[in-house]
Order: structure tokens, then C-alpha cells, then sequence
């Protein structure tokens, strides 16, 4: 059998990130010059449903057998086998090599549940609608973010820009013309599922403050579809500054993201907010093509570990 190569984009929140989590709108897109690949090798001189697992980052070499439960691809495979109704995966040599940054908001978990289910799935011979694999996938974002919105394992399964609804039909998203974005890194690692969890508990505390903050993030994502649709890059910039603000209000943000933030405004981004869960990882900005090398070299100068620019629609 030829060995099996499937890859996941990476994928930033433009807007509505913790908010979608209680049921509002956000809208997610796809970032293309960052994947993660899997690659599956069939190794039948192993013994049954021996799988081992490569990680070309880490430089780790482990058994399935080994690894903890919750452990992604242990809940991937787990989740995949009881899909197709098996008693064992065929034995494999499983690599992992990715570009995307671990607990950095791009994705990098639901880009691997992703892989791992679509690789899985075709090394079995099943050709998986992606209405299915991202359900799977889902199931394996429930393991590790216990409430996940399902709005990264989507907008990452379509590869396509999502406009996204907890519970509804995805609308994916055309923009009238492509964009520029800048992904600059706190550097800062920070876990969705705790992050989500502290602004569970806030909501908990204290509804009458909370239930606004997420209700104008909706707001906010309802008409930066309208402005993306009709190209409006000012309007859409503008909401994006105003959704970190919101975020900020959230206790989401840190001293690290804020100064990424007015680094990128004060260079001229267009807009400017952290994405994903926050507390940590990335700031993303929204910038005009001629300016988008300067604001990455001062965004490096003020403390990013790493920037990257990249182009959507
Ligand atoms: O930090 P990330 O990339 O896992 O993004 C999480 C987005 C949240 O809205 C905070 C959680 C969710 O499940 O939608």
C-alpha cells in the first residue's frame, strides 16, 4: 500500500472567538502558508494494530499502546474505530510534521484531530465526506476542549473562510478581495480549555457584564460579514480593534497581546485583536499589502516571537 499524506491549514478567529462558544456568531479563516502533515506508512511485518508515531518536531518516537487516553491521536484512533465498527487499526508507522505553533490560538490541535481522522480514514479506504470527518473531529475537540464551539475542526476540515453558528449549517464565506493579515506570536502558551473555563465562570459570576460583552462580539462578527463581503477593509479593520477591546473587557488578553495590538495600530494596521482563546498566543492584523513588511519587522522589534504574513481569499 503507498504510504498515505494528508495536511491541515492553520486558521486565526477574525471574529466573535469565546463568544461563539454561547451560541453567537464568528467568522474563522483558513491560514494556508501553515500546515501540519500526517503521513501514514502500512507496516504489515508489525505485529496487530501496532502503531507507532513520529513526531519530526519533537523528535519523539512512541507506541500508540503507550500513550494516555486523552492523548489526541489516541482519542482520534479510539473515535475512528468505533466510526467503522473495528476491533483494531491496521499496524502503521504514523509521522507527524507541522508548522503550526502548539497552544498559540492557530489551530493546531483540531489541524491535528483533522489530519489524523481524514489520514486514518483513507488509509482504511473509506472516502469520508468532510461533513464527516468534521464531526469526528469534533468528537475528538470535545476530549480535549470539553466545550469546544466546533468552529476550528470546521474551519479547518472545509479549508475554507467560515461564518459560524453553533448547531447551524456552516455558511462559508467569498470576500470580495483578498486580504492581508499578520499573525505576530505573544510567544505565550496558554490552553484553550482553561481560558474557556475561566470565562465560563466569569459568565457565572457576573451575567449582567458578561452576556453584553459577548452579545456586541456577535454583533460585531454579524456586520464584519457584511463589510468583508463588500470589501470594505477600513470598516472591517475597525471592527477588528473593537473586538479586541471586547476581549479585553473579557480579561482575555495580557500585557503582551495589548502591546502587539498598538504596536500593529500604531504602524498602520488597519485593525488589530488577539485570536483564539487568548491569555497568550497570537495577535492578528488586518494591513494594506505595501505596509505589511515594515508593521511585521516592528512587530518582531516589540517582542513577537515569531510573525508571519499571509494572504486570504
Ligand atoms: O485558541 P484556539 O485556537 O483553540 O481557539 C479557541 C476559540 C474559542 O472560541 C475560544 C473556543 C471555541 O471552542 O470556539
Amino acid at each position: 500500500m503507498p504510504a498515505i499524506s494528508v495536511k491541515s491549514p492553520g486558521k486565526t478567529i477574525l471574529f466573535g472567538e469565546h463568544a461563539v462558544v454561547y451560541g453567537h456568531p464568528a467568522i474563522a479563516v483558513p491560514i494556508k502558508t501553515i500546515n501540519l502533515e500526517v503521513k501514514l506508512i502500512a507496516r504489515p511485518d508489525y505485529p496487530q494494530g501496532k502503531i507507532t508515531i513520529q513526531n519530526h518536531n519533537s523528535g519523539s518516537l512512541e507506541e500508540l499502546a503507550d500513550l494516555e487516553e486523552n492523548n489526541p491521536i489516541k482519542a482520534s484512533i479510539r473515535i475512528l474505530k468505533k466510526a467503522f465498527n473495528l476491533d483494531h487499526m491496521p499496524a502503521a508507522e504514523l509521522h507527524i510534521s507541522s508548522q503550526i505553533p502548539i497552544a498559540s490560538g492557530l489551530g493546531s490541535s483540531a489541524a491535528l484531530a483533522v489530519a489524523i481522522v481524514r489520514g486514518f480514514s483513507q488509509y482504511l479506504g473509506f472516502n469520508l465526506s468532510n461533513q464527516r470527518i468534521n464531526e469526528l473531529a469534533y468528537e475528538v475537540e470535545i476530549i480535549q476542549h470539553g466545550t469546544p464551539s466546533g468552529i476550528d475542526n470546521s474551519v479547518i476540515t472545509y479549508n475554507q473562510p467560515v461564518f459560524y453558528i453553533k448547531d447551524q449549517p456552516i455558511e462559508f464565506l467569498k470576500f470580495k478581495n483578498p486580504f492581508h493579515l499578520i499573525l505576530a506570536n505573544s510567544g505565550i502558551h496558554s490552553l484553550t480549555k482553561e481560558v474557556v473555563a475561566e470565562v465560563r465562570e466569569s459568565l457565572n459570576q457576573d451575567p449582567d457584564r458578561i452576556n453584553p460583552l459577548l452579545e456586541s462580539m456577535g454583533e460585531i462578527a454579524r456586520s464584519a460579514k457584511l463589510e468583508l463581503t463588500k470589501g470594505n477593509l477600513q470598516s472591517t479593520g475597525r471592527l477588528m480593534t473593537e473586538n479586541h477591546k471586547l476581549l479585553n473587557e473579557l480579561g482575555v488578553s495580557c500585557s503582551e497581546l495589548d502591546e502587539l495590538v498598538n504596536t500593529a495600530l500604531d504602524e498602520g494596521a488597519l485593525g488589530a485583536k488577539l485570536c483564539g482563546s487568548g491569555k497568550g498566543g497570537n495577535m492578528v492584523a488586518l494591513v494594506e499589502a505595501s505596509q505589511s513588511s515594515r508593521i511585521k519587522q516592528s512587530l518582531l522589534a516589540k517582542g513577537a516571537v515569531s510573525a508571519l504574513s499571509t494572504i486570504v481569499g
